[in-house]
């Protein structure tokens, strides 16, 4: 498949890193040192389902394309104040789309997974056309006490409408199951039946080690890709990778032996927007026209799980 319209959302509220230093034990200087984020947008009165549907109807006026005219719907997200409908139904109420579509968990590797899965739909002759969204908000699930998480995350969506071409050059996807690196726990409702105990446990971050996963999977997923692929990576134009924390991306760029010019980054002004962090990315950098047609572009993101997964397409 090709891209052939981009779009994103976020929330009005801009956070500064000193603004959580008036409740919180901390400080722009550690802030911005040990991840390079200097302000987020965070949820207020905004519901996601909205946001998402900004993203879209933005994408979608990009591509010149109506809803009617999308063939599949695919939307990534991890927490949404809909349990069910999927949050994908709310989104397409909202903008009209009534194809058939799927909502999918994959964390912060979403928007890869979901390239994965247009792509075999594409490839299997079940669709032309598909549109992704990815719709986070991750600040609803950190603790703001806990200082060692709240302070990563922002809320945002990103959108991204595709059709029919030979664009998509492959994908990896691997996973190590490791629940309790980033993990987050909720109750459910309760029923005369129920003997177990739960807990509501906001979410846990082993900080460390996942910094550790998402410099190991980053750097050798995008090389043994483009080697699977024949790509040299000189010959890649773009690095878009999960906007996690500057120094994994500063890593990947040294270990890859890459110029950090071809990592367009936002981290600074949105911190981690999970899933929603590479589409929001790839509009910003799209609509700047940064892509031109022929360029090869990575996509290469870590989360939850442990999952990560690493994407090469011809723009
Ligand atoms: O989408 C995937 C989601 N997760 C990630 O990508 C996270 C990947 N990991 C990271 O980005 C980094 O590990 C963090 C930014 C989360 C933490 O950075 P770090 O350099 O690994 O710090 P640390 O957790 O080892 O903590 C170092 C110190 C600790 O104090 P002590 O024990 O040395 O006295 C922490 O308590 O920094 C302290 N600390 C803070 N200090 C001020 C932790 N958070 C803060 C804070 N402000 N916000």
């Amino acid at each position: 498949m090709k891209i052939i319209g981009t779009g994103s959302a976020l929330p009005k509220k801009v956070v500064t890193n000193d603004m959580l230093a008036e409740f919180l034990d901390t400080s722009d200087e550690w802030i911005v040192t040990r991840t390079g984020i200097k302000s987020r947008h965070v949820i207020t009165d905004e519901h996601l389902e909205d946001l998402g549907a900004e993203a879209v109807l933005k994408a979608l006026e990009m591509s010149g394309l109506q809803p009617s005219d999308i063939d599949f719907f695919v939307c990534s997200n991890v927490i949404s104040e809909y349990v069910t409908p999927g949050l994908s139904c709310v989104i397409a109420e909202k903008v009209g789309l009534t194809c058939p579509m799927i909502d999918i968990n994959c964390a912060c590797p979403g928007f890869v997974y979901a390239l994965d899965i247009v792509e075999t739909y594409y490839q299997a002759g079940k669709i032309k056309t598909a549109l992704i969204v990815c719709a986070e908000e991750p600040t609803r699930m950190a603790s703001w006490q806990d200082r060692g998480t709240c302070i990563l995350f922002g809320d945002g969506a990103g959108a991204a409408v595709l059709t029919a071409g030979d664009n998509m050059k492959g994908t990896l996807l691997h996973t190590e199951p490791d629940v309790y690196k980033i993990w987050q726990l909720q109750t459910l409702v309760e029923t005369p039946f129920i003997t177990k105990q739960e807990q509501n446990i906001p979410m846990q971050l082993k900080g460390r080690e996942v910094f550790r996963f998402a410099v190991n999977s980053g750097t050798t997923q995008i090389s043994q890709l483009l080697q699977d692929l024949g790509i040299a990576l000189d010959e890649v134009s773009w690095i878009l990778v999960h906007q996690a924390n500057q120094r994994i991306i500063d890593s990947i760029v040294e270990y890859l032996g890459v110029p950090a010019s071809k990592f367009p980054v936002n981290i600074a002004d949105h911190g981690n927007t999970s899933s929603a962090s590479c589409p929001i990315l790839l509009d910003e950098c799209n609509r700047k026209g940064m892509f031109k047609p022929g360029d090869i572009v990575v996509f290469s993101a870590f989360g939850a799980g442990l999952l990560s997964a690493t994407s090469v397409m011809e723009w």
